[in-house]
């Protein structure tokens, strides 16, 4: 069977060998297993803490968590009683469908609808679907928002949320290099004052390392990106996420995590983002 749910998870499976695991908890994917044209041999892309609560007690540590509708501490009046990077990577989704099951791919579809206890923290009209699709060699992350609501009145109902995927790609983080962010503008979150996080800088590299604690937000990023290291890398194509944020703790913050295992900072992490109003 391509598609398996067994307690809480649900595992895709490729003919030519590749697979991903998912849990309903977060909608959050834990493992893309896949291998290369020119190494066949599925291995794991993605990092995961071993310190990671895979539980659903809390988000998952790794993997590829579904941030909304805030990034970050909530500034939104509509997002004050929300928890950092929002409710939908700790709240169980629905599984709704098998999308596609054939030759070439699998895929499946998760839904998150208002519950009482969304409701309690986020009153907003909203329906989430997520579609993970598995290729032999990708993974297509596809997150569609839509706004319920139904009034007529003026102005409009309109939804405001930020998304993204929060990607924990398996790499070398002291040899990674994120291309092409030169001369895109960015906000440097590591900055210790205020002023200093709120004042764009202009990235002069050609490519972008994590080889110190890096929160970097770059703005109108391209959509195209390429994450390489010696022997190694990972292309991503985005649509519809207009900025990137290139983050990785190292030790500095790495240390402070209780949920990050001892030099999982190791790992690295690319999140795409988007700004959105939906009326
Ligand atoms: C990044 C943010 O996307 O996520 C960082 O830019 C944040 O500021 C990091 O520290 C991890 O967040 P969390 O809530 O998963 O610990």
């Amino acid at each position: 069977m391509p598609v398996k749910q067994i307690s809480g998870r649900v595992t895709l499976t490729h003919a030519k060998g590749s697979s991903v695991e998912l849990l309903l908890y977060g909608a959050t994917v834990i493992s893309w297993k896949a291998g290369t044209i020119s190494e066949p041999q599925p291995i794991e892309r993605l990092f995961v803490s071993s310190k990671a609560a895979v539980d659903g007690s809390k988000p998952v540590r790794g993997g590829i968590p579904v941030i909304f509708p805030c990034f970050g501490p909530p500034s939104h009046p509509e997002h004050m009683k929300l928890a950092q990077h929002g409710f939908a990577r700790n709240e169980v989704w629905k599984f709704d469908s098998i999308v596609m099951d054939s030759d070439e791919g699998v895929s499946v579809r998760l839904t998150l609808e208002p519950t009482a206890g969304i409701a309690a923290k986020y009153d907003r009209p909203f329906h989430l679907a997520y579609v993970v699709t598995l290729v032999e060699h990708q993974i297509t992350t596809d997150l569609h928002v839509t706004n319920t609501s139904t009034s007529t009145a003026y102005p409009p109902d309109n939804l405001e949320f930020q998304a993204l995927f929060h990607n924990y790609f398996r790499a070398p983080a002291n040899d990674v290099l994120v291309f092409p962010l030169q001369n895109k503008s960015y906000f440097d979150k590591t900055e210790a004052s205020e002023e200093a996080r709120n004042k764009p800088k202009m990235e002069t590299r050609a490519g972008v390392d994590v080889r110190q604690f890096t929160d970097s937000v770059y703005e109108d990023a391209g959509g195209k990106y390429e994450v390489t290291w010696p022997g190694g890398g990972v292309e991503i194509a985005v649509r519809e996420l207009k900025d990137v944020v290139v983050w990785n703790p190292q030790q500095a913050a790495g240390m402070k995590m209780g949920d990050m295992e001892d030099g999982g900072w190791c790992a690295f992490t690319l999140a795409m983002h988007l700004d959105a109003n939906i009326p």
